[in-house]
């Protein structure tokens, strides 16, 4: 993507939710940014974030192959990229042995391989230049085995878990990783998911634009972590001490459909 003299962002999962308004508080923020989701949508987003003044350049493609990573990577050019949020993820509902393996496979290869393909890319061109921030879309659904949406539950395990190792790894190189981990947020995820017949479904949800406001500034800080919301960092306060046994039991109330329920 052209220098234009400003700092520049790339944003993945841009079209909608968590990833559009980080987009916009990017582009507000005077950030040039580079976007990308698998569907047309990605464009009419992007003509939003250029009414901001800034460069905007969307794309196509699917990040759960390394052909959709190799080709945002390559539209990078050779930029530097200053702050880096990799956010594209998906959910899946209803019981794991009832679930489609290949769409299994599609939340696996978009939330785990794609996404640490980009940071495995990317990272090392800021390593190399000992300067760049990363925000990494974990969840508090990765402190809970996820019943009726396990194998969602445990890639967001998967990276809360990394993004704390990178965060390390990375702590004297002048990289800053930060993992947001939001509680249910009012977005397109859980139709997605088809689970809009859940009890979590159903419930009121966290603002997208607090929440990415909440993991943007916990980014620019350079923070650790971030729970997005008071009642979420209680959940995850007692996650962290009951019983995993227990939490998948509490999840099933959460997660399982109406329509299956003895
Ligand atoms: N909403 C919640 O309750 C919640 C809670 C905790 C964490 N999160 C995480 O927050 C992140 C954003 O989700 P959201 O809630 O904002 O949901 P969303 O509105 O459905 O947004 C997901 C974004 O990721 C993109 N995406 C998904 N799969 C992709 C793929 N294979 N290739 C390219 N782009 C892909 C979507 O693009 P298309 O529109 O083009 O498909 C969309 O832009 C996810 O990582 C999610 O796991 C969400």
């Amino acid at each position: 993507m052209a220098h234009t003299g400003r700092r520049f962002a790339v944003v993945t999962g841009a079209s909608s939710g968590i990833g559009y308004e980080l987009a916009l508080r990017c582009a507000q923020e005077g950030f040039d940014i580079l976007i990308a989701a698998d569907r047309p949508e990605i464009e009419a987003a992007a003509t939003v974030f250029r009414r901001t003044g800034v460069s905007v350049k969307a794309l196509q493609l699917d990040l759960s192959t390394t052909q959709g990573v190799d080709t945002l990577y390559g539209e990078i050019g050779g930029r530097q990229v200053d702050a880096l949020f990799a956010n594209a993820g998906q959910g899946l509902g209803h019981a794991f042995l009832d679930q489609s393996f290949s769409d299994i496979q599609q939340v696996i290869e978009t939330n785990i391989t794609g996404t640490i393909y980009l940071l495995h890319q990317v990272g090392a061109d800021m390593r190399q230049r000992g300067q760049g921030r990363i925000l990494i879309t974990g969840s508090i659904a990765g402190f809970v085995p996820g019943s009726f949406q396990a194998v969602y539950n445990a890639t967001k395990a998967f990276i809360n878990s990394f993004s704390f190792a990178l965060r390390n790894e990375m702590k004297e190189s002048g990289v800053t990783v930060t993992c947001l981990m939001p509680g249910a947020t009012d977005t397109e995820v859980f139709e997605r998911a088809d689970m809009l017949d859940t009890t979590v479904g159903k419930a009121k949800k966290d603002d997208p634009k607090d929440v990415a406001n909440i993991g943007f500034d916990a980014m620019m800080r350079g923070d650790g972590d971030v729970v997005a919301g008071w009642k979420n960092k209680m959940l995850a306060a007692i996650a962290n001490v009951t019983p995993s046994s227990i939490l998948a039991e509490a999840h099933r109330a959460m997660a399982e459909p109406d329509s299956t329920k003895q």
